[in-house]
Parts: structure tokens; sequence; C-alpha cells
């Protein structure tokens, strides 16, 4: 790629992952623009951390929309604008419907290693507090290709964490998410290196290329 990787950002929240993203930004060592963040809801504190750092962004209210297709149509028209190359799910915690033109452009970071504790209902505090009842003795986090169903596409990447025997609903989500900051920026290299090859539910991770790719993404179809 001839320009650094122009990134949409989605979120509900806090927006941690997002200033995990600008901070690797910032220290070089992601190669990467922030074109918009866009927020599914005014009170998102992402919203404020990409003010903070001069990012454009754009309140796109759930509750203001009926249908997924409506507001799923609303966000990507503004990636469209923002000639995203990649947009980013970064705890955003809206189903949206994938427009044929982003398939396989969309990624999303998931604090468990999926098809575990994962799905409706799976966010935040919620995912690490099922992995500690459940009694499961690994966690981790997993960046994927976002489809139309929560935590569902092809897996990209994935990062094992122990559960330790004292361990409480916050120590393991420190320990997971500074797995998080390693993975996704990890993941959105490689894209934008087209290195992400898709052979049905399988990505391969192709070895560095000797020429850059002209254009970025995926291989083969989503
Ligand atoms: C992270 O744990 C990420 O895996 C999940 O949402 C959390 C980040 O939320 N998708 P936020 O960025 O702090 O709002």
């Amino acid at each position: 790629m001839d320009h650094p990787i122009r990134l949409a950002v989605l979120l509900s929240a806090h927006g941690s992952t997002l200033q995990n993203l600008l901070d690797r930004i910032n220290d070089g060592r992601l190669w990467a623009q922030i074109a918009v963040v866009i927020a599914s809801r005014a009170d998102a504190y992402g919203l404020v951390r990409a003010e903070r750092a001069g990012v454009p962004t754009v309140l796109v209210a759930r509750k203001e929309f009926g249908a997924v297709a409506t507001f799923s149509d609303r966000i990507f028209t503004l990636c469209r604008e923002a000639k995203a190359d990649l947009v980013c799910m970064a705890g955003f915690l809206q189903l949206v419907r994938i427009p044929d033109d982003f398939r396989g452009r969309v990624m999303n970071i998931h604090p468990s290693l999926i098809p575990a504790f994962c799905g409706q209902g799976y966010y935040g505090h919620h995912v690490h507090e099922a992995v500690l009842a459940y009694g499961a003795k690994v966690s981790g986090c997993t960046v994927h290709f976002a489809d139309n169903q929560y935590d569902h596409g092809p897996i990209i990447l994935q990062k094992v964490v122990p559960v330790q025997e004292d361990d409480d609903f916050e120590t393991l989500a420190e320990r997971v998410y500074r797995q998080e900051c390693q993975a996704y920026p990890e993941a959105i290299k490689l894209f934008a290196e087209g290195r992400l090859e898709l052979e049905g539910r399988r990505v391969r991770v192709l070895p560095p290329r000797q020429e850059p790719r002209a254009n970025p993404g995926v291989v083969g179809p989503v």
C-alpha cells in the first residue's frame, strides 16, 4: 500500500480499543490513519478520545434507526465517504449488515477465544465473568472478519492467556486486554500488507511479500 491504511472505527462505549490504535499510530508502530470514528451512542467516551486526537467523529445513534438495514446503510455510506480501506469495530455493540463492497473489509475484536463466550450479550465484563463461572483454564482474544452475525466471521488471529487461580473478572480482563493491544494492530498490518487469504472460514496468513501489493485487502472471496 502506498499510503497509510485508512480506517473507519465503529464504537459504542469507552473507546479503549480506539485509544490503543491512536497510541500505536502516534508512536509509529502502526502505519494507519483513522479517517472517521462512528459512534452508536451519544454518551460513548470514545467520541471524546477521538475529538481529543483531532479525528472526525459522527454519531449514528442506533435508537434513531428502526431496521438494521437502514442503520447499516448510514454507517457504510459514511465509511465510503471517508474512503476507508478497512472498518474496525472497536467495542461496537450493534449488529450491522455488511454491504457487498465492504465484505472482507470489516474486522472485529472480541475478548474471548471464539467460538467460546461470544455472541449477543457477551460483551465487556460479561465475557470474563462467564469464563470464570465456567471454570475455563484459558481465555484470550480473537480478531476476525465481521459478517452479519455477532462475533461470527472468519478468524484472523487469536491470542491465549491463562486463567489464574485468584482471578476476578477485572484481573482477567486486564490480562486479555494487554493481548488485544497487540492483536488488533497486528491484524490490521497483515490486512494492509495484503497477507490475509480467505478460503471458506479459514484465513491463511501469507508470508511477507518482496513486492508491495498495489491493492491491499483480502485475497480470494469472502
Ligand atoms: C474490548 O474488550 C474488545 O475486545 C471489545 O470491546 C472492548 C473494548 O471496548 N470488542 P471499549 O473500546 O473500551 O469500549
